[in-house]
């Protein structure tokens, strides 16, 4: 199941970061550390290829640690880029985030010259809590379905350190996979553009593989008999286990999915990261690979209806 989800609003959110781009100093880039790949936004890395870049894996409580510092260690050797790991109960977040920006940018510290900075991330990864928690009051619009924009705003994190908001946006194509599934898994696709049954069955599928000990306790599942068990075996387990049933004791496999997706957002299966930067470089090259494919496939549709 490819998922593809770009409401129109995501146009606006382009040209408005296309616009702002040209007059800031620094980008800094929130992602969610669960999925720090599957959430970064190819099209705001070609928009801001010339700007220094901050990346933020937020809600780092709810990942696997050792996993974020391989991601960490992954962002620390690209040029031009600096990364934190942070989350929502984190109070030295702003002193952190200013620091950070500052030795990326030093030559820009007093009122006059203050430090301009856009904030960016798709939809659920934290932006408007880490910035309400920056600033202290709760003024920025959190909502919990994804995808609500808002207009830009300015906030004075410090006289001489403006920060510009901007909406959340996703890309128009997904080309990896994997990336639909852990968008959808995480709660940054909107319900409507996903099938929750099969997103919780992919999850499974990643959990039992990489995960399997917090599966089987979260569940509590026999560990010899359950180590062996397949993505619906569980999903039918955890219907069971979670009161997921129909009239007969059938198991409802909607609400099962819908009840695995939810502990795992909430973060009641354990800290789990998705992907490793090793499994995405694997899943990218599949991706670009199949993107090649099908437009040489196009290509010669095409010559072939000329001739
Ligand atoms: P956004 O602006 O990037 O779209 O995201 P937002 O701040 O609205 O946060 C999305 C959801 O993620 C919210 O939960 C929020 O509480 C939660 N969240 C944000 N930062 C963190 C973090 O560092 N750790 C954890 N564990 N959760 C975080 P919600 O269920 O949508 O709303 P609510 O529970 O706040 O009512």
């Amino acid at each position: 199941m490819a998922i593809q989800w770009y409401p129109g609003h995501m146009h606006k959110a382009k040209k408005a970061i296309t616009e702002r781009i040209k007059s800031v100093d620094l980008v800094i880039e929130v992602l969610d550390a669960r999925l720090p790949a599957s959430s970064a936004n190819p099209l705001l890395a070609k928009l801001s290829s010339d700007k220094p870049k901050l990346k933020i894996l937020n809600k780092q409580d709810l990942a696997d640690p050792e996993r974020t510092e391989l991601w960490l260690e992954e962002y620390r050797t690209r040029s031009d880029t600096s990364v934190l790991a942070l989350d929502a109960s984190d109070r030295q977040a702003a002193t952190k985030l200013i620091s950070e920006s500052r030795k990326l940018v030093p030559n820009r510290q007093s009122l006059e010259r203050p430090l301009r900075v856009l904030i960016c991330g798709i939809p659920n990864v934290g932006k408007s809590t880490l910035i309400n928690g920056m600033l202290g009051k709760k003024n920025a619009k959190i909502g919990n379905e994804p995808g609500i924009t808002k207009a830009e705003q300015r906030l004075i994190l410090a006289d001489d350190f403006w920060l510009y908001d901007t909406p959340g946006m996703l890309w128009p194509k997904i080309i990896v996979e994997k990336a639909g599934y852990n968008l959808g898994a995480s709660g940054a696709v909107g319900r409507n553009a996903l099938d929750e049954e099969t997103v919780a069955l992919e999850l499974l599928d990643y959990l039992r593989r990489h995960y399997l000990p917090l599966l089987q306790k979260r569940y509590q599942a026999d560990p010899s008999a359950s180590a062996h068990w397949f993505d619906d075996e569980w999903l039918n387990w955890i219907g069971q286990k979670r009161g997921a049933l129909l009239s007969g004791g059938r198991i409802d496999y909607q609400k099962a999915a819908e009840r695995v997706l939810t502990d795992f957002r909430d973060g009641h299966i354990g800290r789990i990261t998705l992907e490793t930067p090793n499994q995405w470089a694997t899943w990218l090259k599949k991706g670009q690979q199949l993107q090649a494919e099908l437009k040489a496939a196009k290509l010669a549709r095409k010559v072939a209806r000329k001739s």
